[in-house]
């Protein structure tokens, strides 16, 4: 039941908020975070030295946001693999390597194949997935739901949400245990935790410059995202979402990439989302975005900036600046996404395409 919406994925996307609240309720306590893993228990996380994330698609890109968060709080290894490409090489897996699948089905093929490989290796396993006793989970020695609700649209976009919110939790959780992260900065990631939801319903109720920048964009053949950091698994998946349901050729870059060869993609008109990270948490890798984005724009580049509230150093080279309430450097991308998908959503919609249904697509791709 689409409940008054037009279309399953404007539900969802707009059940974000929900989605955020019920991923995190119950497991923080106070002012820290309370995981239950089961199998995977305190001693086994500390024997731990390494991590493999494997997924397909969105759940993959939330892996690479994972990926920051884990290695800034936990400080170990950890790689983000296509299930696909981990399964059909000869990955390098122990006793002491965990496993992470990401699925929101917990049925797709190529990420249960890489699971079972990665058992069969003797790895540990932990899935985090948003269907309850779908296979993945069941193959795994703990799983971790996200509690996004159903998701029908072909377009995983709460999901998303719910599966960066999963791993913040388990960086969170693992880091406490491995002692690498203090008792005030567990405090301050779950007090930004807990304000995600109201700013995401702020984010919400900004729609109006988004649809009418995808009104004006309803014949564009191509567009790039830009991003730096988990801003950039954030560009990705802006690109992906893009192709998907409005069949427009969209790729998406890490900002240091430019160039090393897609810059020469810039010509007048080119339209260029740059997600732009925290002036005031990370000057660096902001001051680096800027360049980018002076590159771009000294090209004839159409930029639009997905920026935090009151970060004025991007006002003199963006065409368009979609805001982002204040947060924390590893939430950043549940707030900065969510704008990429609604753009991809009134593309989609302005195109008269069926959004909810993209051609050739499955929502779950249980065949390899
Ligand atoms: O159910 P899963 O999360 O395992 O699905 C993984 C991908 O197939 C999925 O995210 C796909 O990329 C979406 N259609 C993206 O919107």
């Amino acid at each position: 039941d689409k409940g008054g919406w037009t279309s399953f994925m404007a539900k969802e996307v707009s059940e974000g908020p929900e989605a955020v609240a019920n991923t995190l309720r119950g497991r923080l306590v106070d002012d820290s975070v309370a995981l239950e893993l089961g199998a995977l228990d305190d001693a086994v996380l500390r024997d731990l030295d390494r991590i493999v994330i494997v997924a397909c698609g969105t759940a993959a890109y939330s892996g690479l946001v994972g990926k920051y968060a884990i290695e800034t709080w936990a400080r170990i290894p950890v790689e983000v693999d296509l299930a696909h490409e981990f399964r059909y090489r000869d990955p390098v897996l122990t006793p002491r390597t965990l496993v992470i699948s990401i699925s929101q089905s917990g049925e797709t093929m190529d990420t249960k194949m890489a699971v079972q490989h990665a058992r069969a290796q003797g790895a540990r396993t932990l899935s985090i997935c948003n269907t309850q006793g779908s296979t993945i989970p069941r193959e795994s020695d703990a799983v971790l739901y996200t509690h996004a609700g159903p998701e029908v649209a072909v377009a995983s976009t709460k999901a998303f949400l719910a599966q960066v919110i999963g791993q913040l939790l388990f960086g969170l959780h693992l880091a406490k245990v491995r002692g690498t992260i203090d008792d005030a900065a567990i405090a301050e990631v779950v007090g930004e935790l807990r304000e995600l939801p109201d700013e995401l319903r702020q984010v919400l109720a900004e729609q109006d410059p988004i649809k009418e920048l995808a009104h004006w964009m309803s014949d564009t053949r191509s567009v790039l995202f830009l991003g730096r950091n988990v801003g950039y698994p954030v560009a990705l998946e802006g690109a992906l979402k893009l192709k998907e349901i409005s069949y427009i050729h969209a790729e998406g870059f890490a900002g240091g990439e430019l160039k090393h060869g897609p810059i020469a993609l810039i010509e007048p008109g080119q339209v260029v989302f740059v997600v732009v990270p925290s002036p005031r948490h990370e000057p660096l890798l902001h001051s680096k975005i800027v360049s980018n984005i002076q590159e771009i724009r000294a090209r004839g580049a159409r930029v639009i900036v997905v920026a935090e509230a009151g970060d004025a150093a991007v006002l003199p080279y963006a065409d368009i600046v979609l805001r982002v309430p204040l947060t924390l450097p590893m939430l950043e991308p549940v707030l900065q996404v969510v704008p990429l998908h609604i753009f991809a959503l009134e593309l989609a919609t302005a195109k008269g395409l069926d959004v909810d249904q993209p051609r050739n697509l499955a929502k779950s791709v249980t065949v390899e």
